[in-house]
């Protein structure tokens, strides 16, 4: 039987879905300190638990969708931001429940009015096609989307943008930038997605995951 493959997200999600797959016993103690050492400075990128039951692998968070749509892994741990972005054909089934932010469009307060009805606004963010969707589709307005890497909030502070969309999980960087929450766009937490294939190739497998990620305790 060949291997289930997962990819984790690497950063700021990996060490809340490793405690998870740990405590749901689909990763072994040796595995979960294998995945650190993963994380940290090793320069191996996979490895098998050593019943190959599982191959786990950490990856960039936008890649972790491609992984999982071209099957290169059955399974993905990403962020609902990084899903609304990438817009992959993958099943999301399970909400894990950890790494809960807000995607927002947020900027000085003296821009709430010009956002409420405007248009011609230009808006700095890292999610281009989920800021364009909620712009135009949801709220029809015309706007001009500026896209950056990183460190958004620096966007409207210095002139580039007007507003940002980007995810606020404390919002001490909006604060310590003198930006605020506009609106809301979605809730984000992250997400267990799947491989359409594999759901049905591996489908009692992928339930047996699900089930112990379910009941694993909190
Ligand atoms: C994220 C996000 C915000 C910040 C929000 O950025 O893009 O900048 O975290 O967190 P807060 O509400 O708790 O302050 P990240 O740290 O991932 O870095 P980046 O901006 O360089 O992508």
């Amino acid at each position: 039987m060949r291997p289930l493959v997962v990819a984790l997200t690497k950063g700021r999600l990996t060490g809340d879905a490793v405690n998870l797959f740990s405590r749901a016993g689909i990763l072994s103690d040796g595995m979960k300190s294998e995945l650190a050492a993963l994380e940290k400075k090793s320069r191996r990128l996979i490895f098998s638990s050593a019943d190959s039951d599982f191959r786990f692998f950490l990856a960039k968070a936008s890649d972790v969708p491609t992984y999982v749509d071209y099957g290169a892994a059955d399974v993905g741990v990403a962020g609902k931001d990084t899903l609304m972005e990438g817009r992959r054909n993958l099943y999301e089934v399970l909400d894990l429940g950890f790494g809960a932010c807000t995607m927002v469009v947020a900027g000085p307060e003296g821009e709430r009015d010009r956002l409420k009805r405007g248009n011609n606004l230009r808006v700095a963010t890292k999610y281009p096609r989920a800021a364009l969707d909620y712009f135009v589709r949801r709220k029809q307005q015309t706007v001009e989307i500026i896209m950056l890497g990183g460190s958004v909030e620096l966007a409207p502070v210095t002139g580039l943008s007007d507003v940002i969309v980007d995810i606020v999980e404390t919002g001490s960087t909006l604060r310590e930038n003198g930006l605020t929450v506009l609106e809301e766009i979605a809730p984000i937490s992250a997400r267990l997605v799947v491989n359409r294939a594999s759901m049905k190739t591996e489908r009692e497998r992928i339930a047996q995951m699900i089930k112990k990620l379910k009941a694993a305790p909190r």
